[in-house]
Order: structure tokens, then sequence, then C-alpha cells
């Protein structure tokens, strides 16, 4: 099987909003795409492990944003690459709260309030249908779509998305021991990052240099 085939499927890139006792939570997908036009509902792709999904399932309900070009990095950065387990990813991101749910504002095209309807597991994600509730248009912005999220933007997918790819190996293996981690995504880069061209960035978050720390 070509498993390359697979990276020629198009998507666009999302907020999950979800509430936490009050709290705003949530995570970036790209896996977000209508399965009906009337009584619309739409499908979204969740990794068992993320946070966003506990507090789904508890919930039942979730919005949607959608990212725009102008959206900015930060964003995606915050939101797609730690845990609300851990802080509150909202804090400095502009957001309304819609029914309780966090609705990025971001320059973001618009925003859906979604329920439930249904849950299929699969080994390491659920996929979950939801009726959307209501839908407004937030900023006359271009969506962004997940092929200029990696060739414009150069960000790259944690683990948890289900469309992530190994970052290629490097060609010639570093032996001297050296190892720089991103602070945001955990990236370990072998080497001396100190070599590498002023735009060098993570390949999995898009960071640049100076977000590495020497180990
Ligand atoms: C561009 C991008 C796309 C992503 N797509 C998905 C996705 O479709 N499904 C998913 O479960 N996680 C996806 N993720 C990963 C989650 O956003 C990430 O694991 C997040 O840290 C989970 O946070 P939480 O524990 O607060 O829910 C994506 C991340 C990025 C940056």
């Amino acid at each position: 099987m070509d498993k390359k085939i697979l990276r020629q499927l198009s998507y666009g890139v999302y907020a999950i909003g979800v509430q936490d006792n009050g709290r705003p939570c949530g995570c970036i997908v790209n896996t977000v795409f209508q399965v009906t036009s009337e009584n619309p509902i739409v499908a979204v792709s969740m990794n068992k492990n993320n946070y966003t999904w506990e507090l789904i399932e508890k919930n039942k309900n979730f919005s949607v944003s959608i990212l725009s070009e102008q959206t900015r990095k930060e964003v995606i950065q915050k939101l797609g690459f730690s845990s609300g387990r851990d802080n509150d990813k909202y804090e400095g991101i502009d957001y309304q709260l819609k029914e309780g749910l966090p609705v990025l504002q971001e320059q973001c095209c618009g925003a859906m309030l979604c329920k439930v309807v249904s849950v299929t597991e699969t080994p390491t994600h659920m996929v979950i249908l939801a009726s959307v509730e209501d839908a407004f248009a937030i900023a006359d912005t271009v969506p962004m779509s997940y092929r200029y999220y990696h060739e414009v933007i150069k960000g790259g997918a944690p683990k948890n998305a289900p469309s992530y790819v190994e970052p290629e190996e490097k060609e010639e293996k570093q032996v001297l021991g050296e190892r720089w981690i991103c602070s945001i995504c955990g990236y370990v880069y072998e080497g001396d990052l100190t070599k590498e061209p002023d735009s060098f960035v993570c390949p999995i978050c898009g960071v640049d240099k100076s977000r590495f720390v020497k180990q």
C-alpha cells in the first residue's frame, strides 16, 4: 500500500471549543467535514488521549471555529501542541463565549455550535457525528487549508493528529550527541542547531530556532 497517497487528501484547520467547568478548553483539528446538508451534521476525528475528547464525552457539545489564512500561528501553537489538562490554552487568545462554548475571534471565517449525535470508536480516535445547532460568520477572510498551513505557515502536526506523518529521517545521522529540544512540541533536533540558517523552523510545530533549548 502506498500510504503517501493519503497525504493528497485535503483538509482545513479548525479549533474545537469545549467547556471545562466554566473554563474554556479545546484543541486544533484538521478533520472536520460536513456529512449532511439538511439538518446539517458534521464529523470530527478526535484522539482518545486529547483532554478535549474527555470534555466532549462529558458535555456532549462543542464549537467549531474555522481558522483563516489571517489567524495567528501562535493560536495553532497554543491550542494544537499543549493540553488543556496542564494549562489555560485560551490565555492571550481572542475568543467569545457562545452558549458557554469558546468561539475564536482571531480573524476566523465563522463558527458552529454542535451537539453530539453519535460516536464511532477506532483504535486511536473517536469519530464524532454532531448536529449543527447554530452557525455564524465572524470575519470576511479566506479559510485556512491544511496545505496552506504546511506550505505557507510552515507548521506541522503532533502525533495525535490523524494525518500525522513522521518527519523525514535526517540523511546523515549526527553522532556528536548534541540535542536541542523544541520547547513548544518537544521535537528533538540532533546535532548543532546553531549551524542551521535563521530561516530554520521546527518540522513539527513550525516555531523558529529561538524556541529550542539545548539539552
Ligand atoms: C494542524 C493540527 C491538526 C490537528 N488535527 C487533529 C485532529 O484532527 N484530531 C485530533 O485529535 N488532534 C489533532 N491535532 C492535535 C491536537 O490539537 C493536540 O493533540 C492538542 O494538544 C490536544 O489538546 P487537549 O489535550 O487539550 O485536547 C492537531 C494539531 C494540529 C497542530
